[in-house]
């Protein structure tokens, strides 16, 4: 009986070893964030599925051929939200390109936000 208590024991001992070490394993596994945009970015739009975003509400641009959605960030924008709901809904390549092109922070920033590619 002794034996079995102690066994009992030891298996309760284990299973606590185990759980204990689930959370720091799970958690090692979800910062894996660059994972989560694998799908969304290969998703494809056409200009028409971007038009139906043109709204404060759900913003949708396309610049140099990838599909952006700005809603979260509209008013986030450094230079307004003004500039961001003037491209919503529509191509936003020229706009973009002519105020921010190829400076680093901008371009950065524009992809965090890719969802796809636009069909051509
Ligand atoms: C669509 C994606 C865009 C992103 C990701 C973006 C990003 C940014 C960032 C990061 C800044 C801060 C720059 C700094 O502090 O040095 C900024 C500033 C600014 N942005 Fe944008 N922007 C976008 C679109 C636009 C558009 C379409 C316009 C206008 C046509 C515009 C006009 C401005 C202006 C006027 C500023 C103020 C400071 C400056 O002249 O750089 N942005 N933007």
């Amino acid at each position: 009986m002794k034996r079995m208590l102690s066994l009992a024991g030891m298996l309760v001992i284990t299973g606590v070893v185990v759980a204990g070490c689930a959370p720091s394993k799970s958690s090692t596994v979800t910062p894996g964030a660059t994972n989560t945009n694998t799908p969304t970015a290969t998703a494809t739009f056409t200009l028409a599925d971007v038009a139906a975003h043109n709204t404060q509400a759900s913003c949708y641009t396309a610049i140099r051929g990838n599909v952006y959605d700005l809603t979260d960030w509209i008013r986030n924008h450094p230079g307004g939200p003004g500039a961001i709901v003037g491209i919503c809904g529509t191509d936003g390549t020229e706009k973009f390109s002519g105020k921010h092109g190829g400076q680093a922070a901008q371009e950065q920033q524009l992809a965090t936000f890719q969802i796809g590619t636009l069909q051509q």
